[in-house]
């Protein structure tokens, strides 16, 4: 059955710093995503804030957003079958310490904030955060 989807993933900034892009998107290639758009920019702490509105009550917010802003990241939309859950399959946990062997989070992940990739969680949540980035 074709469900291909389209789902945005960063490469966070402790990954870019470490020059680790293009070793990350082959992860992606390799387990049959197109990169479909891509670019790389360093957002304000206020665009931070804006895209991780959802986590605005969390303890780790003002981190997180200070974080995400604190270097260039790399934004694109994958696209392939089922993308929003198979992407989240390749990141592995968002704690690096519990994800499993052979996920990108496991492999280059530092710390639970310096994971060096974020992805959507939903499908619904992917369109708006891929419009966030992509939209003109
Ligand atoms: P990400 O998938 O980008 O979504 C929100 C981010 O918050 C998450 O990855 C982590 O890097 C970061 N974070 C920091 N502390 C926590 C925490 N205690 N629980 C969940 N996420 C956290």
């Amino acid at each position: 059955m074709n469900n291909v989807e389209q789902t945005l993933s960063i490469i966070k900034p402790d990954a870019v710093e470490r020059n680790l892009q293009d070793e990350i998107k082959q992860e992606f290639i390799n387990k049959g995503f197109e990169i479909q758009k891509e670019k790389k920019i360093h957002i304000s702490k206020q665009e931070a804030e804006q895209f991780y509105k959802v986590h605005e009550t969390k303890p780790f917010y003002n981190e997180l957003c200070s974080y995400l802003s604190s270097g260039p990241i790399v934004v694109m939309e994958l696209s392939r079958e089922n993308a929003v859950l198979e992407n989240r399959k390749l990141m592995g946990a968002t704690n690096p310490e519990d994800a499993e062997e052979g996920t990108i989070r496991k492999k280059y992940g530092i710390s639970i904030d310096k994971n060096s990739v974020h992805g959507s969680d939903s499908l619904e949540n992917a369109k708006i955060e891929l419009d966030f980035f992509f939209k003109n």
